[in-house]
């Protein structure tokens, strides 16, 4: 980057050339329109200028080709700009199935990153180069917004909400980090570092420094200490439904409709059960709204994501995928359902 105010960010995700071509086309067409535009107003003016005292120009009775041709070239324009970019749009929304996941919550006046295995990381963020990575975003306050120039990737962390974004960064390096969302005294300040790194770095970086726990396991330790697995178990004793194999499948509602378990699904499961009550069961779990934060029920949406069903002796192999965790370490810490009692 040269010193001074560069014109430009760096670029440096596979959005990034196809933000800028769009953007380009959009700012060529406009200048290209104000050219012919102010062009005509001042030749039109000398041109077209009342000569003499008393002058009347003739009065013109319209043109049907003038008027075809005023509507037709601009529907042909809006059309390409539409296809264009939703065609953008789409790509920007539409996360590939093998992304990397990492956990994101935004504070008053941090961004906190939480990592499957279990590294965690504030106003950082280490990434692979040229793995697609999916962030899962929510806020523990108010709204902020994660924004990642050099990637052109930009998206609100809400309260209460996960959302989604993805990129795939292409060129190893540091990068800001912005809030992008006026969220108080230290927005300006609420800024960070996303480091791209080789994929062979980043697993160094991944295995060195105090990991601890996967991301799943410390959802499971919480799933012990709030007493979870004394309602959802798999046995004739549960009195909630059972949790493994849930995520990503159908779910049956108690008031007939049908939802996809998500993360969405499973946080608000935990904090407001009886917004969707499952088909068969009674509406009997207390809130744990207030009781968990942000990156505990991320762990506990990480720990029931990692729940597959048992394996059935000549069953079809289902549920062996390690979701959304190429590296896998903290995907598999084992089918076995919470056995341990606590009285
Ligand atoms: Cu967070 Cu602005």
């Amino acid at each position: 980057m040269p010193p001074g105010i560069p014109l430009f960010p760096d670029g440096a995700s596979t959005m990034a050339p196809r933000v800028d071509a769009l953007y380009l086309f959009l700012v060529a067409l406009s200048a290209f329109f104000s050219i012919i535009i102010f062009t005509a107003v001042i030749v039109f003016a000398v041109r077209f200028r009342r000569r003499s005292e008393g002058e009347r120009p003739p009065a013109i009775l319209g043109s049907l080709a003038l008027e075809l041709v005023w509507t037709l070239v601009p529907l042909g324009i809006v059309a390409v700009i539409f296809v264009w970019s939703t065609e953008l749009f789409f790509s920007m929304h539409r996360v590939p199935p093998e992304a990397m996941e990492v956990y994101v919550v935004g504070k008053r006046w941090m961004w906190k990153a939480q990592h499957l295995t279990g590294q965690r990381e504030i106003n950082e963020l280490h990434v692979p180069v040229g793995v697609p990575v999916r962030l899962l975003l929510t806020s523990e306050d108010v709204i902020h917004s994660f924004f990642v120039p050099a990637f052109r990737v930009k998206k609100d962390a809400l309260p209460g909400r996960y959302s989604i974004l993805w990129f795939e960064a292409t060129r190893p390096g540091k990068y800001h980090l912005f809030c992008a969302e006026y969220c108080g005294t230290k927005h300006s300040a609420m800024i960070g570092t996303v480091t791209v790194m080789e994929p062979a770095a980043f697993q160094a970086w991944l295995s060195g420094g105090a990991a601890g726990q996967s991301l799943a396991s410390a959802g499971e330790k919480l799933f012990q200490d709030l007493g979870c697995a004394t309602c959802h178990r798999p046995d004739t004793l549960a009195r909630g439904p059972n949790l493994e194999g849930l995520f990503g499948n159908p779910v049956r509602l108690a008031d007939g409709g049908a939802i996809t378990a998500d993360e969405s699904y499973i946080r608000e499961s935990i904090v407001t059960p009886s917004a969707k009550v499952v088909a068969g069961f009674q509406p009997i779990m207390p809130t744990y709204q207030g009781l968990v934060a942000e990156e505990g029920l991320m762990q506990l949406v990480a720990y029931v994501r990692s729940l597959q069903r048992p394996a059935v002796a000549g069953g079809p192999p289902t549920g062996t995928s390690v979701q959304g965790a190429p590296a896998g370490p903290g995907a598999s810490p084992g089918p076995a359902p919470p056995g341990q009692e606590r009285p």
